[in-house]
């Protein structure tokens, strides 16, 4: 079940701004969804008559640009950087695509985002294509989210009737169609260059970048991809101004983000200003009941960082975790206690990193399978003498050679796995032991479970 956890009061919300408070409602009821007459009284589509009637084009990037507003799908690159280079490009067709595609399958923030507010996505991605001159506009969205698929599609007719979409966009002379394309695939289809050959219709592996979609994208043409909550903060963004949302959160990287997090007792979906600390993020889900003790804290999904308590008090922003070796990634917090093994969940993360490798460079489709054997080893009690120093040269080879962010972050559960919890390894790997009591047949080492 995918519920909104309870957040202080004094946090603001931006994304979920229109969303149900009353966390008491765990599942959003088929009739208690945000319609068009009730976004609108509480702002929808304000950013975009604003950005029409008020600021045009370049004032709208230069707000975007002033908000600092950096990308949600992962890797936080600068939103206004990719507009103005879609709209300097010589072309008479442009895209925007919306990437819902919601790659990792325990983090569904952006399908309860596209389920609780349809309109902000969609006012965003008016805006964007307003400002980079796009009439064409593609939400991708995986087949599972069925209740998301029906509400965008429902959305979108009720905004082209109101006049938000469609032609003549709020009598501006504006055209603007956008459609919400079903794709199906594996954890890589959710990497743009993959996502934008699915859109084609083509089979899909990531491409060389430069060229970035926002010079060659969709068709050969400038398109704009951005996930679906970096969309949905635009429209905030006009409507209150780039000092407003650029005074919330991390200063490096501004606004809230959508946090999924698995909790010791209890999960669910938060909206938290980026820059809080881990700890905060954590006790949303009341992970210290129970009296266990917090192990590991896995940040940034299948190919996130293994933090251990200690770096609880690390800020949930783009700099300060890759400096500790986790990433935003996918926007998942999973807590792991004392119980848990940190070597075998490394192999589990591995295993699946390296499954969903697209193997088309070879480092990354060799090396990884390489680090998911010796993990294998590490945990079923037969290491080689030489496995330490091969994960960690194999770690630094392949995180050195991607052809896309894959190869680098799937190194980071093992990388991090050594870093802060060494001697776990080396137990399993030099005395064949696993002192969680997790790997069998390995002896269990220290207290009894
Ligand atoms: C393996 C892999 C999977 C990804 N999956 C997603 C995804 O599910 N959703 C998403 O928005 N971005 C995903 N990304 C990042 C996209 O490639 C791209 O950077 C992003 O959609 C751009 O949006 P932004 O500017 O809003 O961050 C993935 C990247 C990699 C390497
Ligand atoms: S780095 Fe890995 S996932 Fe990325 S293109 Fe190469 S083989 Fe595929």
């Amino acid at each position: 079940m995918t519920r909104l956890l309870a957040t202080p009061a004094e946090w603001p919300r931006i994304l979920l701004a229109r969303a149900e408070r009353d966390i008491s409602v765990p599942d959003l009821a088929p009739e208690t969804g945000p319609d068009l007459e009730r976004a609108f009284t509480l702002g929808a589509f304000e950013g975009l008559r604003l950005a029409i009637d008020e600021l045009g084009p370049e004032g709208v990037i230069g707000e975007v640009e002033r908000a600092n507003l950096r990308g949600r799908g992962g890797a936080g690159h600068p939103a206004a950087a990719k507009w103005r280079a879609a709209r300097a490009q010589e072309s008479s067709r442009r895209f925007v695509v919306a990437n819902g595609y919601g790659a990792d399958p325990a983090s569904f923030t952006d399908m309860i985002l596209m389920e609780r507010d349809p309109w902000a996505i969609l006012e965003g991605i008016a805006i964007v294509a307003y400002t980079i001159r796009a009439t064409e506009a593609v939400i991708a969205i995986r087949a599972e989210y069925t209740e998301a698929i029906r509400r965008l599609d429902e959305a979108i007719l009720a905004a082209e009737e109101a006049g938000f979409l469609g032609t003549d966009i709020l009598e501006s002379g504006v055209n603007l169609t956008v459609t919400v394309r079903v794709v199906q695939g594996a954890y890589m289809l959710g990497e743009e260059t993959v996502l934008l050959k699915a859109l084609e219709g083509k089979r899909g592996q990531p491409e060389q970048r430069p060229p970035y979609p926002a010079a060659r994208g969709l068709f050969g043409q400038p398109t704009v991809v951005h996930n679906v909550a970096t969309l949905a903060a635009v429209p905030w963004i006009i409507a209150n101004g780039a000092a407003a949302f650029a005074a919330i959160g991390s200063p490096d990287a501004p606004g809230t983000a959508l946090v999924q997090v698995r909790g010791l007792e209890t999960e669910g979906i938060a909206e938290v200003p980026t820059g809080t600390p881990l700890r905060e993020i954590v006790g949303l889900t009341a992970a210290f009941g129970g009296g266990r003790k917090i192990k590991a804290v896995l940040v940034g999904g299948p190919s996130g960082g293994l933090l251990p308590a200690d770096l609880l008090d690390t800020p949930y922003a783009f700099e300060a975790l890759r400096s500790v070796g986790g990433h935003i990634g996918s926007g998942s917090v999973v807590v792991a206690d004392e119980r848990a093994c940190v070597v075998d969940l490394a192999r589990l993360l591995t295993r699946f990193c390296a499954d969903e490798a697209c193997g088309k460079t070879i480092p990354c489709r060799i090396g990884l399978r390489r680090l998911a054997e010796i993990a294998e080893r590490a945990t079923n009690g037969h290491p080689r003498p030489t496995d330490a120093q091969l994960i960690s040269d194999l770690c630094h080879d392949v995180s050195e050679s991607g052809l896309c962010d894959h190869e680098r972050l799937a190194t980071l559960p093992l990388t991090t796995g050594m870093r802060y919890f060494r001697s776990e390894l080396d137990d399993h790997l030099l005395r064949g032991t696993c002192p969680a009591g997790v790997c069998r047949p390995i002896a269990v080492s220290g207290a009894a479970h």
